[in-house]
């Protein structure tokens, strides 16, 4: 059995994060999420992996590589342009060849993994065999409609979905896919949907077995999703402090201070995580926080927020919470006369003040 894993797309849900990066390497808990998906896939007993790249192919090979560090072997397939998932299937025909594979999207986090799934699939050996999440907005996904226990229907973001059962971006195939991806249309939103490809293959009369994901997954496409997948991942953080935590400091709980991160006359209450090289001092890092590596916090407060590498935070009066911060990104406070907000934001900035 092989895997493909999609990493096109471009995350302009995440802008502008993802103008400068690509949304599959933005860090959870300080680790790509992408690497997640890979470590799912090895613990699944899978080591053919292919990863479907677009326009932002360099960063995500400079990322994985060869794949040798999780034990994968990794064959990069280029999708020249984002025209869907099932686009992304039929460029990858000649690494698939005939074989069964999970089609994995890179922005999807999985706690519990895939492992008994590909086991189901592999056991039962349907066509197919779909994941499906109880939702509250189902119509931000694709949508399942189930009869005495089989699949009947899906769409793709109905305007009125007929369950809250979402497609969730993994899926198990059969070689049939394939003659699937070639036989459909593209949608409105004009590419080539997998739930359409999906839909063919119940039209067809072949077995598409679903399965309700018991635990929790989350799509990392949107702000608000990031930030939960990083409270969750965080959660099960085990406590480690490889840098320096000088005596005027506290930490409390879950938390992880990364080798060469120092700590100075500063609290920092778990789970949280301070990434390499970091330095935190004058300040306070409440829960759910993750600073990547080479970030500076001083004078400041931060909570349930991700700050991405080399971004400086110095003496800001209030409290920072619930943001998302990118690289290299400074956050200051400005001379004091006259009084105003000073900014200088890049395009599909947010910013909430008081
Ligand atoms: C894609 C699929 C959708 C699925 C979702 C899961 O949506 O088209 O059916 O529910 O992934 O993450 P997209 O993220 O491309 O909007």
């Amino acid at each position: 059995m092989k895997a493909l894993v999609l990493c096109g797309g471009s995350g302009s849900r995440l802008r502008p994060i993802t103008h400068t990066m690509a949304k599959q390497l933005v860090p959870i808990a300080n680790k790509p999420v992408l690497f997640y998906g890979l470590e799912a896939i090895r613990d699944a007993g899978i080591e053919d992996v292919g990863i479907v790249v677009g326009e932002t192919a360099r960063e995500i090979r400079e990322a994985v590589g060869d794949g040798s560090r999780w034990g994968l072997d990794v064959t990069y397939i280029t999708q020249d342009e984002p025209l869907g998932l099932a686009h992304a299937v039929l460029v990858s025909e000649g690494f698939l060849g005939d074989d069964e594979f999970v089609m994995y999207l890179g922005d999807n986090l999985i706690k519990d993994g895939i492992s008994s799934f590909v086991d189901q699939f592999r056991s039962n050996k349907p066509n197919s065999e779909i994941l499906l999440a109880h939702v509250s907005m189902p119509e931000l996904f694709g949508v399942a409609e189930l009869e005495g226990g089989k699949v009947i229907r899906l769409v793709e973001k109905p305007k009125e979905p007929p369950s809250d059962l979402a497609l969730v971006g993994v899926y198990m195939f059969d070689h049939n896919i394939m003659d699937a991806v070639k036989a459909i249309k593209p949608s409105k939103r004009g590419e080539f949907e997998i739930t359409d490809a999906i839909q063919w293959l119940i039209d067809e009369g072949m077995e598409v077995d679903p399965h309700v994901v018991g635990g929790w997954w989350k799509d990392t496409g949107r702000l608000e999703d990031m930030l939960e997948a990083n409270r969750i991942m965080l959660e099960a953080i085990e406590p480690r402090i490889d840098g320096h935590v000088d005596g005027e400091s506290e930490t409390h709980g879950r938390v992880v201070v990364e080798e060469g991160a120092r700590i100075i006359n500063s609290t920092v209450r778990g789970p949280a995580i301070i990434g390499e090289r970091t330095r935190v001092e004058n300040s306070f890092i409440g829960p759910f926080t993750s600073a990547y590596f080479d970030v500076v916090i001083t004078g400041s407060e931060v909570e349930h927020s991700i700050i991405l590498e080399n971004s400086t935070i110095t003496d800001i009066p209030g409290r920072i919470e619930d943001s998302l911060i990118g690289q290299n990104v400074q956050i200051l406070r400005s001379a004091p006369k006259p009084s105003a907000y000073r900014f200088m934001l890049g395009d599909n900035s947010r910013v909430g003040i008081p």
